[in-house]
């Protein structure tokens, strides 16, 4: 083999050894984008995913004694969201409208219009719920009264143990029960 020959060989076997660098370079750059996909990806597939995995719990949390609440009045209750978000804060409260009508009767009213969700207020003279936003109004039973909400106030399940009125946090909306 003479010297041309020699290089020419030489030469050949750097190429070579170039384009096998190339093509590790190339599977190596496919991995770490794979990996870095994965790693930034996983978290925002589980928090799409995780309301359809996890289930809201359902807990029953006292409002207070059944003598705190006057036959015919309608009162204002808040109590702990149960599945509050990590960055929820004070947030991590809600409410409901509680209405006695009888010795151990009692219906609490989800706080949101049915029409696009804005907290209905109670107005004790008109005895009617009042959305702020669209003008929804209900009667005291939680019907439609005006506006445009296409049903009435959701209820939430009640019962009444030792004395105290408690409610059960489901996720809304939900059908109403009482239970007394
Ligand atoms: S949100 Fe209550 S009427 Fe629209």
């Amino acid at each position: 083999m003479n010297n041309n020959e020699k290089n020419q060989t030489q030469s050949e076997a750097a190429v070579s050894s170039l384009i096998t660098r190339r093509q590790f370079l190339a599977r190596l750059s496919i991995v770490a984008g794979g990996l870095t996909a994965a790693l930034v990806g996983a978290p925002i597939v589980g928090f799409l995913f995780s309301p359809l995995l996890k289930k809201e719990p359902e807990v029953w949390q006292p409002l207070g004694k059944v003598d705190d609440f006057k036959i015919g009045e309608t009162t204002h209750v808040t109590f702990s969201d149960p599945s509050p978000l990590p960055w929820a804060g004070v947030a991590a409260d809600t409410a409901a409208w509680l209405r006695r009508t009888g010795d151990q009767e009692f219906t609490a009213f989800t706080i949101n219009c049915s029409h696009l969700g804005c907290p209905v207020r109670w107005l004790p003279q008109a005895k009617l719920f009042m959305c702020p936003c669209h003008g929804g109004v209900y009667n005291n039973d939680g019907s439609v009264a005006a506006g445009p909400p296409p049903t009435g106030l959701a209820r939430y399940p009640l019962r009444i143990q030792n004395g105290q009125v408690e409610i059960r946090t489901t996720p809304l909306p939900i059908e109403g029960q009482i239970i007394g």
